[in-house]
């Protein structure tokens, strides 16, 4: 039996904060003991690591990444073995990806090809959500077989006509298979159709530039989506999770919804929190490394976004990290930007973006653990093996310095990108050693991983609903 001790630091939960040793044997936590009790001095282990002046977190889980996805005629730059090595580094010891149904396809071909991109190169521990591109009968009678499988959330477009689209039919019948077995959709609620036409509109006045990619994908249309997708969800009786809001009128239809009483979630991500459409609208083309969907907003949106996440009518932080290379990937729209693939890089930036949302008072350090690891957690079936550190959990564990400063570049990062959305920000904090299932991925900032230590997780359905 491996025995390891991690001593003298500050245990941050989502419920808790004590000053506790913590003992992993075997790939799990075994037992926390007060520090200085005569439990905690009697203690052995193979191997100790001091954690005085560190917290001791639950490693994050990132309930939305996007690695290899085929997007705009390429791929998200960072593959399962880069992308989860990044992750790593930046203390998510979860990910929950997307695989992806092709039209025309089986989402058992979609899974199975995704499971196959995983295995073997994760540095952590993967799960998975499925895209549905194509919903219909076929595809509508295989969804409560992935419940069982352990992929029990399912991923659908209003955007994105012609790829990942489903019209108002289509979602309403998923919605219905849905919420019978237990699975959550979850919505990229954009009205694509309209964002189209004025798309075709903006293109044909001459207005070509990145930052005019903001301007077409309406904040009222996200918001519309939004409330059409909830009033589906209701009629269809099942329960909605809104990925990636970037709008506070969105954020308004959800938080209606919850005032109802409503089974209806939110997630947003740290590039709505401390980007804006400023960076879009950057010259000499820098904007497109910006350029994500749901879009961008002006700088006003953030205090909207930041009280939803204290008034927890927005649950999650997750990354959407869907990177590609500035040269030779978001250059596809030089000229015009309905050709620059979505996505930005950001899986290893999120525990310390959220961690400097503390220090700057947006957040409590326990709500922090909360909108990035036990929520996730428990939203997506994973709770209480990921998201918490308590006895019996798997020991993903992040040591973290809170004194710590680092500057966020891309000459310093992990991921395969050739550039970071936070290029030159100060950020107080930063992860020093990361336990994956006991197993010491990283040391002290040296990495000590590998790819295929990460294993894929089955996942309960969502513990919000029972
Ligand atoms: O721009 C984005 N978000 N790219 C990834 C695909 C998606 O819609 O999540
Ligand atoms: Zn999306
Ligand atoms: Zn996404």
């Amino acid at each position: 039996m491996t025995r390891t001790l991690i001593r003298g630091g500050l245990v941050v939960t989502a419920s808790d904060e004590l000053h506790a040793d913590v003992l992993v044997e075997d790939g799990r936590i075994a037992a926390l003991a007060a520090r200085g009790s005569d439990t905690a001095a009697g203690w052995t282990a193979d191997r100790v690591l001091d954690a005085t002046d560190r917290y001791v977190l639950p490693g994050g889980v990132d309930a939305h990444t996007h690695m290899e996805l085929p997007f705009g005629g390429t791929f998200a730059s960072d593959t399962f073995e880069t992308g989860t090595r990044a992750a790593a580094w930046g203390g998510t010891t979860t990910i929950v990806d997307f695989a992806v149904q092709s039209v025309g396809r089986s989402l058992r071909e979609g899974l199975d090809t995704w499971y196959a991109k995983a295995d073997g190169n994760c540095a952590v521990d993967y799960a998975f959500h499925m895209i549905m591109s194509d919903v219909n009968e076929a595809t509508l009678r295989e969804m409560p077989k992935l419940v069982e499988e352990g992929i029990t959330s399912f991923k659908l477009f209003m955007a994105y006509p012609g790829v990942f689209y489903s019209d108002d039919g289509q979602i309403l019948r998923a919605m219905q298979v849905a919420g019978g077995t237990g699975g959550l959709i979850m919505m990229h609620a954009e009205n694509g159709i309209a964002i189209d036409v004025l798309v075709e509109q903006a293109l044909a006045r001459g207005e070509t530039d990145p930052r005019f990619h903001g301007e077409v994908r309406k904040a009222l249309l996200e918001a519309e989506a939004t409330h059409r997708a909830i009033q589906l969800s209701r009629v269809a009786g099942s329960p909605l999770y809104v990925v990636h809001v970037s709008a506070e009128e969105a954020l308004a239809e959800l938080a209606a919804a919850r005032d109802l009483g409503l089974p209806v979630f939110g997630e947003t991500c740290p590039q709505y929190l401390f980007l804006s459409t400023d960076n879009l609208a950057e010259p000499d083309f820098e904007g497109s490394k910006y350029v994500c969907s749901t879009p961008l907003r002006p700088k006003e949106h953030q205090a909207a976004l930041w009280r939803g996440l204290r008034t927890n009518d927005l649950q999650v932080v997750s990354t959407d990290h869907c990177p590609f290379c500035f040269t030779g990937q978001k250059e596809l729209g030089r000229g015009d930007f309905s050709k620059i693939p979505n996505g930005l890089p950001g899986v290893e930036n999120r525990m310390d973006l959220l961690h400097q949302a503390v220090v700057d008072g947006h957040i409590s350090r326990r709500r922090w653990i909360e909108i990035a690891c036990a929520t996730p957690a428990r939203m997506f079936g994973l709770y209480p093996q990921k998201g918490t550190i308590a006895p019996g959990a798997d020991a993903d564990v992040v040591i973290y310095d809170p004194h710590a400063t680092q500057v966020l570049s891309a000459e310093t990062h992990h991921m395969n990108v050739d550039y970071s959305a936070y290029e030159g920000k100060t950020v107080t904090g930063q992860v020093e050693t990361v336990l994956s299932r006991g197993e010491v991925v990283i040391d002290g900032r040296k990495y000590t991983g590998r790819a295929g230590h990460g294993t894929f997780v089955p996942r309960a359905t969502c513990q919000y609903l029972s």
